[in-house]
């Protein structure tokens, strides 16, 4: 079935096009990577796997209760808007909301694949290419889980919200090579990155937890990556050019706090999302989910050296400072042991069932000698 039959609203059948910005650099140093960039890509190539094996796609999908979370988590939740609704229309919004999300993680990941890509032509360094390769391949099979999640589970698709749509085109119309990274890697992914961390901790059932974690494992490759080449570029530029790279993520945050909002999933309900807005920016509790989204940029943002008192005062603003001060370290390797004691949980649960299975034969066949 076509994705256009799934969409909530209609969608061009045509391709969006953004013109290519600046060069594909060649170059001809073909030794002497740094260090930890090449650790890096080593790590990317021994960790790759394939979605169509390491998830149980068998796992049965409630589309009306996608994540098995308290409804709270609704922001019409306790309204009159959601008084007045039947249990099904209730369904049908947990639906519309796991649909938005998760139909947003998908865009951005084909963002990110795009963008990786576009890092392996345009970043100067052959370490920097071979790394983003491995990166380009990691999104790809994001893209491809979170649509087969989509389209065989939740059966509803919501096009591209407008402000991630308007900055991926920022992102990508920019010939100097780390602003694309600037842009997807630290703004779009990290607010992808807090968002998956959020629902990975807080869903009930298998499959969204299955998916979320192990695409965070990759994740925090990513991010190691951005850190580094990003930290060690912006040691070398001017104020002049630091100011730049400022002020697009000034702009970058303004646009991904709207992002958040999900307008679209009101309209769908004939509720005025300018009413919702006011509920968002008055509920303590929506207030804290907002912070949390933001905890994976603030403090990469500081990390990489953009960390001036304009900057401070757009995070002061918006009210999401105090995550400068979390330990992006420790959570990357908390996400990647997330992972790997998902695998161990799994893998361990599965060798008791082949062994019970054994047991039996054994026991059948003493049964009959
Ligand atoms: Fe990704
Ligand atoms: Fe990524």
């Amino acid at each position: 079935m076509s994705t256009h039959d799934l969409y909530t609203s209609p969608v061009a059948a045509s391709t969006w096009d953004v013109p290519l910005a600046g060069d594909a650099r060649f170059t001809w140093e073909y030794d002497d990577g740094r260090d930890k960039l090449l650790a890096l890509y080593q790590k990317g190539k021994d960790k790759q796997w394939d979605s169509v094996k390491r998830i149980d796609w068998d796992l049965e999908v409630d589309p009306q209760n996608v994540l098995g979370v308290p409804d709270q988590s609704l922001a019409i939740y306790g309204t009159p808007h959601w008084d007045k609704m039947s249990e099904r229309d209730r369904g049908e919004l947990r639906r519309h909301s796991s649909s938005w999300q998760f139909s947003q993680f998908m865009h951005g990941e084909q963002g990110a694949m795009i963008t990786a890509a576009r890092i392996v032509e345009s970043v100067p360094d052959l370490d920097a290419k071979f790394y983003s390769a491995t990166q380009t391949m990691d999104e790809a099979r994001h893209v491809e889980i979170f649509s087969r999640f989509l389209q065989d589970k939740v059966g509803l698709v919501y096009p591209i919200n407008t402000k991630l749509q308007d900055l991926l085109a920022e992102t990508l119309d920019d010939s100097r090579w780390d602003m694309p990274y600037l842009g997807m890697q630290v703004l779009i992914e990290g607010l992808a990155l807090a968002a998956f961390g959020v629902i990975r901790d807080i869903t009930t059932k298998p499959l969204p937890k299955q998916i979320l974690t192990y695409v965070m494992q990759d994740e925090a490759r990513h991010v190691a990556f951005g850190r580094l080449a990003l930290r060690d570029h912006y040691r070398e530029l001017s104020a002049p050019e630091l100011r730049e790279r400022e002020e697009f993520v000034i702009e970058g945050c303004h646009l991904m706090r709207d992002r958040i909002r999900g307008r679209e999933i009101w309209e769908n309900f004939g509720i005025n999302p300018a009413e919702v807005d006011e509920l968002v920016t008055n509920s303590p509790y929506m207030r804290m989910f907002q912070s949390l989204l933001f905890s994976r940029i603030v403090p990469c943002v500081k990390d990489i050296g953009l960390w001036s008192p304009r900057i401070r005062a757009t995070f002061e603003e918006m009210g999401v400072l105090e995550a400068s001060r979390a330990d992006l370290d420790a959570l990357m390797r908390g996400d990647e042991e997330q992972a790997e004691r998902l695998d161990a949980e799994r893998f361990a649960a599965e060798e008791a069932e082949r062994k019970a299975e054994v047991d039996d034969v054994i026991a059948a066949e003493a049964a009959t000698s």
